[in-house]
């Protein structure tokens, strides 16, 4: 062992520390904010919030051999075409609601949550509401009172009455048809949606 080489000295791998992570601090914070912009509403993957004017299908991408979501014709939620700032205060509410009653505690979002019941990324599009005209109609019946209206998948799983406001319900359903429109790289793998325009 001789103290005379350079790289074995203790002030140069001192510096290389120093240097290693201040230079991933600047790393992280680079990726940060190429994150934050690539989730923000409105960019390419995920769709601005007048997105819930419009049809949303899934359907299957050749060259990405994947399904991915498609934005179509106006369709406005509720009969009612909002501005953008509507749009994202109603997707808010919608999203705050999930948060406050704790909806993760049985559901997943994206893939987060708990395995109790059905994962909710594409519950918009879940052929299970029969077909677009009634979807609206049955998703608010559902929230509103999910007892009385229960579907339970042959799992005999019930959900809870969880409370909601008139409000709050098309808020929910707001921010789901919203997330429907999210670009998840086919996730959940396998889904098929509900047909969409008569088809
Ligand atoms: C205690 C567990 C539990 C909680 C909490 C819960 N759910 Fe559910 N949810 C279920 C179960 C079980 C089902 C399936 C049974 C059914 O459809 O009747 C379900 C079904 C659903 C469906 C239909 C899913 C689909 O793909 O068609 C939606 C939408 C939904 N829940 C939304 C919510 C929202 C929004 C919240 C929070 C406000 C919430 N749930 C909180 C248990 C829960």
């Amino acid at each position: 062992m001789s103290d005379g080489v350079w790289w074995a000295s203790q002030d140069f791998w001192r510096k290389c520390a120093i240097f290693v992570t201040a230079g991933m601090f600047l790393v992280l914070i680079l990726l940060t904010f190429h994150s934050l912009a690539a989730i923000t509403a409105g960019q390419d993957r995920v769709p601005a919030y007048s997105v819930i004017n419009h049809r949303i299908d899934y359907v299957f991408d050749e060259e990405r051999n994947m399904k991915v979501p498609v934005i179509g014709e106006e369709a406005p939620l509720f009969g009612e075409v909002l501005s953008e700032e509507e749009a994202r205060a109603l997707v808010d509410l919608g999203k705050l609601t999930v948060q406050a009653k704790n909806c993760m505690n049985c559901h997943t979002l994206l893939g987060n949550g708990a395995y109790y019941a059905p994962d909710l990324t594409k519950a918009w599009l879940d052929p299970g509401w029969g077909n677009e005209q009634a979807r609206e109609l049955l998703m608010t019946m559902f929230l509103k009172d999910p007892k009385t209206n229960a579907r339970t998948y042959g799992t005999n799983r019930r959900m809870p009455d969880l409370g909601v406001t008139d409000e709050e319900v098309r808020g929910i359903i707001a921010f789901l048809k919203w997330m429907s429109a999210v670009d998840t790289n086919g996730f959940p793998q396998g889904f098929e949606p509900l047909p969409q325009g008569g088809a």
